[in-house]
């Protein structure tokens, strides 16, 4: 079986080293080449073109930007009508809706498609850790199980197409709520002068303590939000994508709409490209 990983950035690259250390026979695209160099010394393929990567694959991992990138990728004139007989398995951070419409699409042309959106950074990728969850018919999942379990050790399966993209929304909206109010907290905690290490300590004792609060801390702390695993620019992708869907849904969303200006903030602080903890300078600088 060929595979076919589409955008090799921060997650793809890991999850195309994952399936080349399992000797699966891999070809990679990406739209920026040079991201490809160190995934062709470890024995990838290389295709220019997505067309290429279509063409020599029977399944192809998306790790992509957002819907529009697939559409970008997959559904152009030119590669749209070589989805014949190919899986498409979706992993990238993508709506419910743009799933399901996608894997119209793909349907349309002759192809198969599940979505496999994941919860996890760089570290967990590169380990085989990821959370991995499932949205496809219970035929798909058990065909593309074993794939995935190079990926995290428990795929789950969630649902039909669109369920796991929303699971992914409903948990990535959770990021950006605990992350913002520990800021929030921990900015007053710096502010009045009291000492954090007591903070933390009573915090992780209490039912309120979320791991991430100490994962983001000394980041935080430090004002050092370099090097991310997951940069800003994407939890703001992420937050208008839940936005968007839950007010189809009739959802009150006012209290993510504050945390959506406070990203916006952080971006206009020029750190989208940093650490989604750097919304910590949008509150106290
Ligand atoms: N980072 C995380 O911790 C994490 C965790 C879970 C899920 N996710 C989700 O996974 C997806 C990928 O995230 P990432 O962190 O790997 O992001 P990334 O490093 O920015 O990679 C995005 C990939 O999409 C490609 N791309 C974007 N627009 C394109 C277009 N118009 N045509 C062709 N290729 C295009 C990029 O190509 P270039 O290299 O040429 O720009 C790159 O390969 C996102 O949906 C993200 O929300 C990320």
């Amino acid at each position: 079986m060929n595979i076919g990983v589409l955008g090799t950035g921060l997650m793809g690259k890991p999850l195309a080293q994952r399936l080349l250390q399992a000797n699966y026979s891999v070809i990679a695209y990406n739209r920026t080449l040079s991201k490809l160099a160190p995934l062709e010394s470890l024995g990838a393929k290389i295709a220019k073109t997505p067309l290429e990567a279509i063409q020599s694959a029977d399944v192809l991992i998306l790790m992509l930007t957002d819907a529009k990138a697939i559409r970008e990728v997959i559904l152009n004139p030119e590669t749209a009508n070589t989805l014949h007989n190919r899986t498409v398995i979706q992993m990238g951070t993508i709506s419910p809706d743009d799933s399901q419409t996608i894997q119209k699409e793909v349907q349309g042309r002759g192809g198969d498609y599940l979505e496999a959106p994941v919860l996890g950074s760089i570290p967990q990728a590169q380990a085989g850790t990821l959370l991995v969850m499932v949205g496809a018919n219970e035929s798909q999942f058990k065909q593309w199980k074993g794939l995935l379990e190079q990926f995290g050790e428990q795929p789950k399966y969630i649902g039909e197409v669109g369920t796991a993209s929303a699971l992914k929304l409903a948990l990535n909206q959770l990021i950006a709520a605990l992350t913002s109010g520990f800021a929030l907290s921990l900015g007053l905690i710096e502010s009045q002068g009291v000492d954090i290490a007591k903070f933390m300590e009573i915090l992780r004792e209490s039912a309120l303590y979320a791991p991430t609060f100490d994962k983001k801390l000394e980041r935080m702390r430090q004002r050092n939000f370099d090097n991310p695993n997951f940069p800003t620019k994407h939890l703001l992708k992420d937050v208008d994508l839940f936005l968007s869907q839950a007010e189809k849904s009739g959802l009150n969303t006012d209290g993510l709409k504050g945390i959506r200006n406070l990203i916006q903030q952080t971006t206009a602080l020029g750190l989208s490209d940093s650490d989604y903890s750097a919304l910590f300078s949008a509150i106290h600088q």
